[in-house]
């Protein structure tokens, strides 16, 4: 970026303050992923011969739009991490594509762009991490850690900076004095909220969080997320929210995608996907959680039996070998996400005809 481009950036971002970008954008599409793939090989041996490959996320897709939350859930090893890294391009898609749109209306498929042409579209997708211990460097100052975005993204002067890391720590509810302290001196959720202030440095339009309370005690839990709902509201922005936490994602979610080994089992509004499941494996998800409350905090979802393993999955539905639904053409044939309900798809043969109690 030239200098007096720099300038000219930092004069809009003086007159920025922490409100919504636009709030016209409500709505608008700001994310949309077609058919994403990460595939890993295993590499054996010392002449590291390719041994079989691991189907980590294996066909997802869905939108984001303008001031909404898509949380992915799903057991342990279904791809939800991977999926969160793909979309901030930490790691690179075996296929499929990553559509951003762009607030001037143009559409960038960052599955393909190389990470130059990546760069300047970096500002509108952040990231906040589960360890707030391990995300934040311990030698450098919370001044430093949370103007980094925009000194990456040559974001006005040294003083504009501080400005706006004294505004950005207020508004997640941190003293501006602690700017000059180093991460050992806060707790978790402190850290967290100094790792959202991170996040919200370049005003970004999309979030995305893998875990960002699981590592936190329950009490601040609900602390740190209710603070990162508030912020949704004021400042418009989308979050593609991670978590194993079913109660927490049917509280904050505009929509739920319910992974299995890499798939899309169902997505859909929280209330109806909760209410009345589509699929088997988002029944058996809800019935594995305590009875009679099954939305307790915190409780981590486990259904009977196996997953199937990324590197070797079942033909079919990945699901058939759990599934007490499983007829023949479910274990020759992968069923194809169909709309099954107002904002609702889901991956079934079966779902016209089964009746799934929760
Ligand atoms: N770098 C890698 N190399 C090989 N396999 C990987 C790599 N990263 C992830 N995997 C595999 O990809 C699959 C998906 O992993 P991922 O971390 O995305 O799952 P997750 O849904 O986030 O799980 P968790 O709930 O435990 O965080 C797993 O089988 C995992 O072992
Ligand atoms: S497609 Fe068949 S095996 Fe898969 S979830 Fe539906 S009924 Fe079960
Ligand atoms: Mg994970």
């Amino acid at each position: 970026m030239g200098m007096h481009e720099a300038t000219a950036q930092s004069a809009q971002t003086a007159a920025a303050t922490l409100t919504e970008r636009n709030p016209g954008e409500r709505n608008t599409v700001v994310l949309q992923v077609n058919h994403l793939k990460k595939i890993y090989p295993i590499e054996r041996g010392f002449l590291r011969r390719k041994a079989g490959e691991v189907r980590a996320v294996d066909d997802v897709t869905f939108t984001i739009r303008a001031g909404e939350t898509v949380s992915l859930v799903g057991e342990s090893g279904c791809g939800k991490t991977t999926t969160a890294r793909c979309i901030v391009r930490a790691v690179e898609p075996t296929g499929g594509e990553i559509l951003y749109h762009t607030m001037d209306g143009a559409v960038m498929d960052l599955a393909k762009l190389s990470m130059s042409e990546i760069r300047p579209l970096r500002r509108g997708i952040q990231m906040v991490f589960q360890d707030p211990f391990s995300s934040l460097n311990p030698r450098m100052t919370i001044f430093e850690i949370v103007s980094e975005p925009m000194r990456v993204n040559n974001i006005g002067t040294r003083g504009e900076r501080e400005d706006r890391v004294a505004d950005l720590l207020r508004r997640v509810g941190l003293r501006a004095e602690y700017m000059q302290r180093f991460p050992h001196a806060f707790s978790g959720g402190q850290r967290q909220r100094i790792g959202i202030a991170r996040a919200l440095a370049a005003s970004p339009r999309l979030i995305v969080a893998d875990e960002p309370v699981s590592a936190l005690d329950v009490s601040v839990q609900a602390q740190v997320l209710n603070l990162m709902m508030d912020l949704q509201d004021d400042l418009g922005l989308s979050y593609l929210f991670v978590s194993h936490d079913l109660s927490v994602v049917n509280q904050i979610s505009t929509s739920v995608l319910v992974m299995y080994v890499g798939r899309v089992a169902e997505i859909g509004p929280p209330k109806a996907l909760f209410a009345a499941p589509k699929h088997p494996y988002t029944a058996a998800l809800i019935s594995s959680l305590p009875k009679p409350d099954p939305f307790a905090r915190g409780e981590r979802a486990i259904p009977q039996g196996e997953v199937a393993n990324p590197a070797n999955p079942p033909p079919g539905c990945y699901f058939h070998p759990r599934c007490p639904y499983a007829i023949d053409v479910c274990r020759t044939a992968a069923p194809p996400l169909e709309e099954v309900g107002p904002g609702r798809y889901a991956a079934c043969h079966r779902w016209r005809e089964i009746e799934l109690t929760v």
